[in-house]
């Protein structure tokens, strides 16, 4: 991982230009960053506010798996920040499911998983890390202010941006090893012991406008969510889905 990188000032989308590499036979492990992006992107469509001082980065992975396997890269992806952000900082960090890093109850990082695939075989997964580093999330507009913090905000300084993505990246590197090994499901039980989401009551809006309410009870060993509802049902949550924690 990142035995090659390309570093720009500003970009539209730091996984587009990942995508548009990879296209171009881009080797795994090649990574992108940009100060700040035009056209950031959230999950769902959303936009991603990237203003300088924030770390954007995609990485382009070739794994051999199942394209229903895909997701477990951002489960793997957040394994990794939160223990690179405790491991470094030593604050509370913790994980939304499937794919939001935590300090306490405000988000610092969100991961952008798009794998594309071709005849059910994956050609490759561009994970777009955005990490809030030395932003002013206080200046961002309303709707992407409220639940946010970044690291300046938390630590009350400002990070080395660059030896934080080193020592991302190394990190990335050994659970995506792992993973590679046969060992998600350690892993699954690493992203457990940071999981905010199990055991609170959350709402979970799928596609089509149904809304499904239930206590958060476990993650399976695909990484998928399971809720048991009101009923008392369980119901299992692919990520893909967008979750909204209740208090
Ligand atoms: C989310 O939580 O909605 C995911 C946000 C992912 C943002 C990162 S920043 C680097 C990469 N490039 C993008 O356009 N998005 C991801």
């Amino acid at each position: 991982i990142g035995k090659e990188i390309y570093c720009f000032d500003e970009v539209d989308s730091t996984n587009i230009i990942a995508k548009e590499l990879a296209e171009d036979d881009a080797r795994e492990g090649t990574v992108v960053i940009a100060k700040t992006q035009t056209r950031g992107r959230g999950r769902r469509g959303k936009k991603w506010i990237s203003p300088r001082g924030g770390i954007w980065m995609s990485i382009i992975l070739r794994p051999e798996i199942p394209p229903a396997e895909a997701p477990h890269l951002t489960l793997v992806t957040g394994v990794a920040v939160a223990k690179t952000l405790k491991r470094e900082f030593g604050l509370d960090v913790g994980i939304k499911w499937p794919n939001d890093i935590l300090i306490g109850d405000k988000k610092v990082c969100g991961i952008l998983m798009e794998a594309h695939a071709r005849f059910n075989t994956i050609e490759y997964i561009v994970v777009g890390i955005g990490i809030d580093t030395n932003v002013d999330v206080d200046l961002f507009p309303e709707e992407f202010r409220e639940g946010a913090t970044s690291l300046k905000k938390e630590l009350g300084r400002e990070v080395d941006s660059v030896d934080l993505i080193r020592k991302l990246l190394v990190e990335f590197e050994k659970v995506y090893d792992d993973f590679k090994n046969g060992g998600f499901p350690e892993i699954l039980n690493e992203w457990r012991r940071f999981s905010k989401t199990i055991g609170s009551y959350v709402e979970i809006r799928k596609q089509l406008g149904e809304t499904v309410r239930g206590e958060a009870v476990g993650v399976n060993s695909e990484g998928a969510l399971i809720l048991e509802l009101d009923n008392g049902d369980l119901r299992k949550i692919v990520s893909g889905e967008c979750i909204h924690l209740r208090s």
